[in-house]
């Protein structure tokens, strides 16, 4: 039997929050020095930024970035990379075993995001970190009053508040890796109040707990722990609870085509039980519902095998069509659940597991890049309803425990209403030989706009000089019969209803 996709524009489900769609950049590799800051290069601003990192991150439309770590924040000292250049301490850096010289710091990244017209999003050391450095760094962002930490922003030549609103309860704490690492029962108690603490002085920030996966004891532990009433009304709302969101991350990679591009469907199913895990917290613990709905924060995703490309080494992937397949799913799997999910980082903006890599003369746009900016471009406002009917793939997927519990397609779909009046129809056809003639219902339109990213194989990828794999508008469709979504591609399909 034929696939058919059936679209319902009419049944908004609910709507897209536009920081999925955002951006990570960490003390790692080259993603700071040699990505987004790289004084010197003709290529740069009298900042240091690099301007076609701008330009490329402009034309994304990153809503959010989150920075400064990742694993980096565990040993990071804020205060060591703000004042004058010349009196900032070069200091060991124990995450990625490397020197880190502070040249770059809060104001840097800061002023860095106002360029990119995109909010920061700050994570705070709960490593060798303290309190009374997270409130000092809160009060140097955000306070306009006259204490010391925001005279100090101001002696750096910053007089009004930066208003930082997102602040990250510390990074995969739960990792043995981690300096620092802890229990979830010492996590979830310091996680509390620290919050309290960070409230207090600055109600309307956005608190992000520190979770695992979706699918863990620690999840389960620090949610019950914390998602509790604002007790003190520091939000303004004693109904609420005290933090605001909860971040998971996962990474997806496998060295066959099919497992690599099912792989993303895992973390819709991590989704679904972060979920359950935050709904079942709130009933425990007495938080009404009608709270916002949008607190997942999915703050690191992407497709990285640190096998391939080690942590130690930068990171640098070299992205493939197939890889560029599982970030089209992994970005139907946002649309999909778009009820719960508030945020997306993808790991990482520049150099590092990125999409965009830095030469010295230029920018290479990786394959994962195009569906990134398709979706980015189009896939906002509203999902809406769909059902598909196509064959399924039923070979191994990775992580192994998806199979059986979620049907695997060989079309991964989703569909947005976007608040311009269009339909906007994501299709990715993971089958490495076969072609689909598939039935669209529900699409009444004349003229389709075509948008394609596919290539040759599964394995290629795209170089300086040779960017084989983009995003292709082709020739508009008459809207009649039935269309064909080629193997090894995502389309996009764009009509007026
Ligand atoms: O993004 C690379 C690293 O992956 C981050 O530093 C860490 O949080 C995760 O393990």
């Amino acid at each position: 039997e034929a696939p058919s996709i059936e679209v319902h524009p009419s049944h908004k489900l609910s709507e897209i929050n536009d920081n999925i769609y955002g951006g990570f950049t960490e003390h790692m590799g080259r993603c700071i020095y040699g990505g987004i800051y790289d004084p010197g290069n003709p290529l740069s601003d009298e900042h240091g930024y690099r301007k076609d990192v701008i330009e490329a991150l402009k034309d994304l439309n990153v809503p959010v970035v989150r920075y400064p770590g990742g694993n980096f924040v565990a040993t990071y000292h804020w205060l060591d990379g703000v004042g004058p250049r010349e009196n900032r301490p070069k200091r060991p850096e124990l995450a990625w075993i490397g020197v880190e010289t502070n040249e770059f710091g809060t104001d840097e990244f800061l002023k860095w995001c106002e360029v990119v017209g995109t909010e920061p999003y700050l994570c705070l050391n709960f490593g060798t970190g303290t309190l009374d450095e997270a409130l000092g760094w809160l009060e140097y962002c955000n306070s306009s009053q006259d204490t010391y930490y925001a005279n100090l922003r101001r002696q750096n030549g910053r007089e009004e508040p930066y208003n930082v609103k997102y602040w990250a309860l510390g990074n995969e704490m739960w990792g043995p890796w981690q300096v620092g690492q802890m229990t979830k029962e010492d996590y979830a108690k310091r996680a509390y109040q620290w919050a309290k603490a960070l409230k207090l002085l600055d109600p309307s920030i956005t608190l992000i707990l520190c979770g695992q996966d979706g699918l863990s004891s620690w999840d389960y532990y620090v949610l019950k722990e914390c998602i509790k009433h604002d007790i003190h009304g520091l939000g303004g709302d004693r109904t609420k609870s005290l933090i605001d969101m909860h971040s998971i991350h996962i990474y997806t990679a496998d060295k066959d085509h099919l497992p690599n591009a099912t792989a993303p469907r895992a973390a819709e199913r991590a989704i679904q039980m972060t979920s359950s895990l935050i709904d079942l917290a709130r009933i425990e613990n007495g938080v009404p519902h009608g709270v916002p709905r949008q607190t997942i924060c999915f703050d690191e995703w992407n497709v990285w095998d640190p096998a391939r490309a080690p942590g130690e080494q930068g990171a640098e992937e070299k992205y493939t069509l197939s890889d560029a397949l599982a970030v089209s799913v992994w970005l139907n799997v946002f649309i999909r659940q778009s009820a719960v999910v508030g945020m997306a980082n993808i790991a990482q903006s520049v150099n590092v597991i990125s999409p965009l890599m830095t030469t010295k003369e230029g920018l290479v746009k990786q394959t994962t890049w195009w569906p990134l900016l398709l979706f980015s471009k189009y896939m906002r406002g509203h999902t809406i309803a769909l059902n598909v009917r196509s064959s399924e793939y039923t070979g191994v997927t990775n992580p192994p425990w998806i199979r059986g519990t979620i049907e695997t397609p060989y079309l991964d779909c989703s569909a947005t209403l976007s608040n311009d009046g269009r339909v906007n129809l994501a299709v990715v056809n993971i089958h490495e030989e076969k072609g689909f003639a598939t039935k669209i219902n529900g699409l009444k339109a004349q003229k389709v706009e075509v948008w394609k990213v596919t290539g040759q194989s599964a394995d290629a990828v795209n170089t300086s000089g040779s960017e084989t794999v983009t995003a292709v508008k082709e020739e508009e469709w008459d809207g009649k019969g039935m269309f064909t979504f080629p193997k090894l591609s995502l389309t996009l399909l764009r009509w007026e209803i």
